[in-house]
């Protein structure tokens, strides 16, 4: 802080995110004296390309050596928007080493290390704010961390990834093609370059792990969270599964039961009435349920520049107010206890399953007894013939546990006579 009682503040990266930081805090910076009791200004940005022509922003402001920051003892608040794990891990921790409290939307390293990052913080007694890194501009992690603190959560779930949000709204309203609803989602800027995080459920897998960490009290990495993508679905499968009156979300579901944590992202049948069916195009909902407070749903921007640094801008107010009351690392860490984690083979489903078969008798009670020797009874089915002598079997089945299911897909691979594909296998919510 300067003499005179200036926040001072450093930005490392000035890409999307970083740009709109830079832009949001210069449009509300003279009312954050009103906001915080103290007045701010932006003192360095990092970047990795000094000379690339920056449109609005004062070259004086730009480095490419982050020493230059961490040596600068009025820089009080580091705003981290550049992504991805190194250097990203070791600038934070020396941040928080020289004292500087940090805000971050990186869901990649707090999906990863945050505990330790979290631990550190809370150990020099500095603030680490990270509401960015799930689901953008959509207030959760506050929300989790402070206003539902006294509700025992046991269950998270949501939509938290805008592009597949958006790829599986065109499939379902327009009948598009996986592949080129993604090309218009790449067209219009949503899917990155390489959109591999996305549509492989791995963005949602880590906005998932932090999302749990807050819930259960219990540290939950990308690593433990199951991830399934959306390149496998297909215009047949939303076809089918709109006339039994679903659509398919990508969904995060975090619970924890009595044997643990469950924590997956996959392709999901919904009702078309569930809360979350009519969450459309790149919005986000994370639906949340506590003991005493019921069922809580949250809803908006879960990506794109102004709703992401709308979650910097409320995270860097909260520390400036902490800083003018002294009581930084107020809130730090909640994982206070250790709860396993529950394999996925071991959790029990719904399924909806489509299939190529024999158009002849027996066949579908042949299927029904293998999935009757696993305890599955059929919920619903729909068959309909193709071509001469091949018909397309859809069902959904009531509950079993993953492995049973798994051991009774096993043996239809074997049954060739009778089985010619199983096209597709999606998980349907409760
Ligand atoms: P981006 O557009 O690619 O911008 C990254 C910025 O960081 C660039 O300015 C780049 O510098 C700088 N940078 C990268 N590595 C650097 C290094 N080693 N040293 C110095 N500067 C470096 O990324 P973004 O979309 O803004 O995302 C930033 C973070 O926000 C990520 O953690 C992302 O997951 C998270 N996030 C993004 C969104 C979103 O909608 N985009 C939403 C929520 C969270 P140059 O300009 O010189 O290349
Ligand atoms: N790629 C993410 C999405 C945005 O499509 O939701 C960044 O979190």
């Amino acid at each position: 802080m300067t003499e005179t009682n200036q926040v001072r503040i450093a930005i490392l990266g000035l890409g999307t995110v970083g740009g709109g930081v830079y832009q949001l805090f210069q449009s509300q910076k003279d009312s954050l004296e009103a906001k915080t009791g103290l007045s701010a200004e932006i003192a360095a940005i990092l970047v990795r390309d000094v000379k690339k022509p920056r449109e609005g922003i004062a070259p004086s402001l730009l480095t490419d050596n982050f020493d230059d920051i961490l040596h600068d003892e009025t820089i009080d608040i580091i705003v981290e928007v550049m992504g991805g794990i190194e250097p990203a891990r070791t600038y934070i921790t020396e941040a928080l080493h020289a004292g500087k409290n940090v805000v971050t939307a990186n869901k990649d390293l707090m999906a990863t290390h945050g505990g330790e990052l979290l631990d550190l913080a809370q150990e020099v007694g500095r603030d680490l704010l990270f509401e960015a890194s799930v689901a953008g501009g959509i207030p959760i992690i506050r929300p989790m961390k402070q206003c539902l603190a006294g509700n025992r959560i046991t269950e998270v779930m949501g939509i938290v990834n805008g592009t597949t949000n958006y790829i599986l709204t065109k499939m379902d309203d327009e009948g598009m093609e996986f592949s080129d609803a993604l090309a218009k989602a790449t067209e219009l800027g949503y899917a990155e370059a390489d959109p591999t995080a996305d549509i492989e459920g791995y963005d949602a897998g880590r906005k998932l792990a932090i999302l749990a960490s807050i819930a259960f009290h219990s540290r939950v990495t990308f690593r433990d969270v199951y991830t399934e993508g959306i390149s496998h679905i297909t215009a047949a499968d939303i076809r089918y599964v709109k006339d039994m009156g679903c659509v398919i979300k990508l969904v995060a579901i975090a619970r924890e039961t009595e044997k643990g944590i469950e924590a997956s992202v996959q392709p999901m049948l919904l009702p078309a009435d569930h809360p979350l069916a009519s969450v459309k195009d790149v919005f986000n909902a994370v639906f949340v349920r506590g003991d005493a407070v019921g069922e809580t749903m949250f809803y908006g921007r879960g990506a794109g520049r102004f709703p992401t640094a709308s979650a910097c801008m409320g995270d860097i107010i909260d520390v400036m107010r902490n800083i003018r009351f002294y009581c930084t690392g107020r809130i730090g860490c909640g994982c206070y206890r250790h709860v396993p984690i529950e394999p996925m083979k071991e959790t029990v489903q719904r399924y909806f399953l489509r299939m190529q078969v024999a158009d002849r008798p027996g066949v579908l009670a042949a299927i029904a007894s293998v999935l009757g020797g696993v305890g599955v009874s059929i919920k619903q089915v729909v068959q309909k013939p193709t071509k001469a002598g091949q018909a397309e079997l859809v069902l959904i089945t009531d509950q079993v546990k993953e492995k049973d299911f798994l051991d009774a897909l096993e043996r239809f691979k074997s049954m060739t006579d009778m089985i010619q594909d199983i096209s597709s296998l999606i998980r349907v919510h409760e």
